[in-house]
Parts: structure tokens; C-alpha cells; sequence
């Protein structure tokens, strides 16, 4: 009698437990953390097609488009990135002679910045 008492006393503080870890807001923040962009598509296209010519030292036009480490960077530089899609969009960027994204690698970049607005 006694016994069962305790086991399901156990039983009810282990699914206890079980509930606070799983619901606890680290948990969810880890579930719900997108994976940033600016690493999984702006960096990796910025440095194909834009970097050669905007990079960290003397850039063209005095537009730097390296050092992006978290999505939040791009809102510090706002302007830039905004005129920076601007440019990709109107395919005036890169200019005639480079190496030429396709149309979906365009969309991509420009709609990653549209997200981080
Ligand atoms: C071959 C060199 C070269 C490459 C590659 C290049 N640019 Fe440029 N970019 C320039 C030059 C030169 C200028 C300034 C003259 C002009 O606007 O054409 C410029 C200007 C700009 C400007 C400023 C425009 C304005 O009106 O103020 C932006 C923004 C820009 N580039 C973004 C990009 C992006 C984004 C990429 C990559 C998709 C890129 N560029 C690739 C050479 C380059």
C-alpha cells in the first residue's frame, strides 16, 4: 500500500520534471530560432557577386558590404542594404562584365533583407 503510494509520487515528480524542461522558455526560444540569413544567404551572396568590388578596404562607391555577423546588422546600416536590394533588383548591381546572379539568386537576397526589416 504504502509502496504504490510512493511510486506514483515519483512518478508524478518525474513528469513534473519532464514538463518544466520541455515548456521552459530556453527550450522554446531553441525551437523557435530561425537560422540567420544574413548567414545563410546574404554573406554567402555579397561575397560572390559584390565583394570583389565592396569590400572592407577602399570600396567602390564607398559601399562596404562585408562584415554582416548577425541579422540585426543589417538594420545598423538600413540605408545601405535597402539601396543595396534597390540596386540587385533593378539589376543595375553587379554591373555589366561580372559574373551575373541568376534571377532566383536575386530573389533570394532581396527577399532576406525584406525580412529583416
Ligand atoms: C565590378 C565591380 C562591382 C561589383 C561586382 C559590384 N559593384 Fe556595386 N558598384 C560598383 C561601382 C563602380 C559603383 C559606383 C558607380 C555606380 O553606381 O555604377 C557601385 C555602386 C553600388 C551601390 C551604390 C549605388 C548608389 O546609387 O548609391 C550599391 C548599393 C552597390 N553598388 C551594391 C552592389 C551589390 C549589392 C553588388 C553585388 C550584387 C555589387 N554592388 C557588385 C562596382 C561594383
Amino acid at each position: 500500500m504504502n509502496g504504490s503510494v510512493k511510486l506514483s509520487a515519483l512518478g508524478f515528480t518525474a513528469a513534473l520534471i519532464i514538463g518544466i524542461v520541455a515548456f521552459s522558455p530556453t527550450a522554446q526560444a531553441k525551437q523557435q530560432k530561425k537560422p540567420e540569413v544574413v548567414k545563410t544567404t546574404v554573406n554567402p551572396f555579397v561575397k560572390k557577386y559584390c565583394v570583389s568590388c565592396h569590400g572592407a578596404k577602399d570600396p567602390a562607391d564607398g559601399v562596404n558590404l562585408t562584415g554582416l555577423k548577425t541579422d540585426a546588422d543589417v538594420k545598423k546600416a538600413a540605408k545601405m542594404w535597402k539601396k543595396a536590394g534597390r540596386e540587385v533588383l533593378a539589376k543595375k548591381m553587379p554591373p555589366q562584365g561580372s559574373a551575373m546572379p541568376k534571377d532566383e539568386e536575386r530573389k533570394k537576397f532581396i527577399d532576406a533583407l525584406n525580412s529583416l526589416k
